[in-house]
């Protein structure tokens, strides 16, 4: 006789039930309830599959159809008791099933194992959230789309090393973002479409001698088809690792663009206003207006790239097929996916909210002798002037205007004859920002010609 204690589930060969240690480190039940609906749509066109192999009775398949549909009601209504003694969702959702409807819950389980079911569920999970943060990607890219288009000809400094370079346009910075957040959606496109394969049927990890039909299930569940190697489709989790990847990478760039509003909305560089909405205030410093969003932005990237090492760590010594380290999966992928959310409908929200202070933007461009280059390109072209004297002539009226102290189209045209008797009038229309941006017409240049075309294709790309 089995001890009353051991689990009903597989207590068959066991005298004793589990150490409550033992129950706190084995059981999943506290965070896999998250995949309740998935489960139970897995489970749901598994018994659908079974009548129609007829593997089980009609009767009996409607039947747990049915129950599994009462079982997520109540799940949904928060009037689910879920037990930890039945360690995780596919546990909980079967003996409850078996309350509802006895003995035909039984057969539920035919040609079927907890392995392809976590598997399957998780699956299920994790192309759901592709599909939240492709449609939260886009969102954001529209929101900067806007931005982009509003402000295609503002000038504002382009930087290397956070020093002042060539001025840019503020489209041509948003359209930047643009590009890292289209190919952050073409990556979460890739890994849904790579992990589209159905692991139910695999079963324990050899399939089964059940002659259960795994393309109407792959069907069913609107997976493109079965996974084709049953050790495989239990033991893999490359899809997850494909999705903390993605997610990754996409949090990296969001870090990036947070960072860069941290630093444009600080009192030295005022580049930006954020909205209300999305900044926080001092409890000491009546003054503070703070960009919190931006900063957890910022440090999400953190706990995301953690996830993906954990996973890589827990995935990377286990010998085939399924083994219980696996469980290990879920919490970081729910984490992950939870936080990337959150960072990018925040980013989206700041985007949308952020007034762009074009004075100082303009301002911004214009110092640190940003238009030298223009001035070096002015040489080459107007008086045919080799490219290295070009730059070592401007560099001679950049010390030149760093000395008086003033810019570059500061310097008078004597002075800058002192340097090269050759530099005419003519030279002040280059150093002036707006020219210098709308020179920039090369294919992906800062021209606002070049902003609104790139803007206009992206539109037309997101539909
Ligand atoms: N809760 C388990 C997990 O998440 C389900 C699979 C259990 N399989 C097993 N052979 N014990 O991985």
């Amino acid at each position: 006789m089995t001890d009353k204690t051991s689990n009903q589930m597989w207590g068959g060969r066991f005298a004793a039930g589990p150490d409550a240690i033992m129950e706190a480190i084995n059981a999943s039940i506290s965070f896999d309830k998250r995949m309740a609906a998935q489960d139970i749509a897995g489970s749901r066109a598994h018994a659908a599959m079974l009548a129609a192999t007829g593997i089980v009775s009609d009767s009996d398949a409607a039947a747990m159809r049915e129950g599994l549909l009462t079982v997520l009601s109540e799940i949904e209504a928060g009037k689910f008791q879920f037990s930890t003694a039945l360690e995780d969702i596919h546990m909980n959702v079967e003996a409850r099933l078996k309350d509802l409807i006895g003995a035909p819950a039984g057969r539920l389980h035919t040609g079927r194992s907890r392995n392809d079911q976590v598997a399957t569920d998780f699956r299920l999970w994790v192309r759901d959230q592709l599909d939240a943060v492709d449609q939260a990607l886009q969102a954001l890219m529209r929101a900067l789309l806007a931005q982009a288009e509003a402000g295609a000809d503002w000038v504002m400094p382009g930087f290397t090393h956070l020093q002042t370079a060539q001025p840019v346009t503020w489209g041509h910075h948003m359209m930047a973002y643009v590009e890292m957040f289209g190919r952050d959606l073409s990556r979460v496109r890739d890994a849904r479409a790579r992990m589209n394969e159905c692991p139910l049927g695999a079963a324990a990890l050899a399939g089964t001698s059940f002659p259960i039909d795994r393309d109407m299930t792959a069907k069913a569940l609107g997976f493109d088809r079965p996974c084709a190697n049953s050790l495989d489709a239990v033991s893999d989790r490359d899809f997850a690792l494909e999705f903390l990847g993605a997610a990754s990478i996409c949090a990296m760039h969001l870090s990036r663009f947070a960072e860069e509003l941290v630093i444009w909305s600080s009192a030295q560089f005022r580049f930006v206003a954020l909205s209300d909405r999305f900044s926080t205030g001092s409890s000491i410093m009546p003054q503070k207006k703070n960009p919190d969003a931006a900063e957890l932005i910022r440090a999400k990237v953190g706990r995301i790239f953690g996830a993906n090492v954990a996973l890589m760590m827990v995935m990377k010594g286990l010998p085939l097929a399924y083994s219980k380290d696996m469980q290990e999966d879920k919490e970081q992928v729910f984490d992950a996916a939870d936080n990337l959310m959150l960072a990018l409908a925040a980013m989206e929200g700041m985007v949308r909210d952020m007034a762009a202070r074009t004075d100082n933007l303009e301002a911004a461009a214009g110092s640190g002798f940003s238009t030298a280059t223009d001035l070096a390109d002015w040489l080459v072209r107007v008086l045919d002037m080799p490219f290295r004297e070009a730059h070592h002539v401007t560099g001679a009226l950049v010390a030149k205007a760093e000395a008086k102290g003033c810019d570059l189209p500061d310097l008078s045209l004597s002075e800058m004859q002192e340097v090269h008797g050759e530099i005419t009038a003519a030279v002040y229309d280059v150093l002036g920002v707006h020219n210098s941006v709308a020179s920039r017409v090369s294919y992906g240049g800062t021209a606002p010609a070049q902003v609104r075309a790139q803007v206009a294709r992206w539109k037309e790309r997101l539909g």
